[in-house]
């Protein structure tokens, strides 16, 4: 079996078939110039097939376009979907490198087990980011704090009202650029306590990176909004009592003896983001505990002073500072707070590795392109 599965990774090359109307430069330069978020999109897009019967097969890197799907597909009706989402950096001497993607490889395929999908091996995973930077190179942008945001996802593309696991599933990795996420300079969030909606229950999928999470957290998110805030705050569950995460960012408190503080649970998404930040502190001598985290002691010790600093961490922002946290009947910290020296000195040392201005001493970087 192992080496069956061998010779058919072996097997898997590429065939590259380009874009013959990709963008000109001129219209690249201007999207370039001002990217935002997740709105352009490069000129291919990498799609391998799945069946339960020929495993992984045609991979390709095509022209980036419109996904034909039956409507009887199963991920329109039951959302067996999962996706990730990591960066493509470009360094001082041009070359594109991106951050611990063995990592990513490995939640999809955390991902995939709970979704019922196909796990992705890491080989193919690495390799299809290779393939599409390759081709979209120019896509990478270079001014200070931008990237090429990378998103691998895979769906049930199966015609069939059933429910059970789709025996077809393709994988698509696309890619977007992306601008600095804070334009002027990084400022601390506000963020809302959501005591109406959880993200995810336990034994659920509140642990894989699946769409159904998202659609669940944006009510809660629109709450936010109506309250004043940023973000949203999840906790365990509406009855409980322990932190859990935002919509889409891992928080940790720091305490005044330099202590840092995460939330344990089997169901937040194990940020890549906040495993590495957590290391660097290691690094420098800092405690650092991963264990369950009250609401009452994240805003009492905000209130007395015992924990000096509380941020998010994602892929996206990298690292925010959180300045207030408020719920229905209570506000801690303020919304004009100043970011945390440790949250920013750690944020500066990750994107100083990232862009490659400080050693990688952890091994946490793949060389995508020259
Ligand atoms: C729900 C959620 N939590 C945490 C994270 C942080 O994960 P990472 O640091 O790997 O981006 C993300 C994604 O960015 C997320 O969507």
């Amino acid at each position: 079996m192992t080496n069956l599965l061998q010779m058919a990774q072996k097997d898997l090359a590429f065939l590259v078939k380009l874009n013959q109307t990709p963008k000109s430069v001129e219209e690249r330069e201007a999207v370039l110039a001002d990217p935002g978020f997740g709105k352009f999109f490069t000129d291919h897009m990498v799609d391998i097939c799945w069946s339960e019967h020929g495993g992984w097969h045609r991979p390709r890197v095509q022209p980036y376009g419109p996904i034909a799907l039956d409507p009887a597909a199963a991920v329109l009706h039951y959302g067996q979907e999962i996706f990730e989402g990591l960066k493509a950096y470009r360094h001082h001497d041009g070359s594109v490198w991106t951050f611990r993607p063995e990592a990513n490889a490995a939640r999809m395929q955390r991902s995939a087990r709970r979704l019922a999908l196909p796990e992705l091996p890491t080989d193919y995973f690495i390799d299809s980011i290779k393939q599409l930077v390759a081709v979209d190179s120019a896509w990478v942008p270079s001014a200070p704090e931008t990237s090429l945001y990378l998103r691998p996802f895979m769906f049930a593309k199966e015609a069939f009202l059933g429910v059970r696991p789709a025996a077809k599933v393709n994988y698509y990795v696309i890619a977007s650029p992306a601008g600095a996420y804070f334009t002027g300079g990084v400022s601390p969030v506000s963020i809302w306590l959501s005591t109406k909606y959880s993200r995810a229950g336990k034994g659920g999928t509140g642990a894989a990176k699946t769409g159904g999470n998202y659609a669940a957290s944006l009510i809660a998110q629109a709450e936010a909004y109506e309250n004043g805030c940023d973000q949203v705050l999840f906790l365990d569950s509406v009855e409980g009592k322990y932190i859990e995460e935002l919509g889409g960012m891992n928080v940790v408190l720091v305490y005044k003896d330099g202590t840092l503080v995460t939330p344990e649970s089997d169901s937040i998404l194990e940020g890549i983001t906040r495993d590495s930040i957590l290391q660097l502190a290691r690094d420098r001598g800092h405690v650092v505990e991963e264990r369950k985290v009250t609401i009452d002691e994240w805003r009492d010790g905000v209130a007395s002073g015992d924990i000096v600093e509380v941020f998010a961490c994602g892929t996206a922002a990298v690292v925010t500072p959180i300045g207030l946290l408020k719920g229905d009947d209570f506000e801690v910290g303020s919304a004009d707070a100043v970011a945390g020296e440790l949250t920013m000195s750690l944020r500066q040392e990750l994107t100083d590795i990232q862009y490659g201005r400080l050693p990688d001493r952890h091994g946490w970087l793949t060389k995508l392109s020259d």
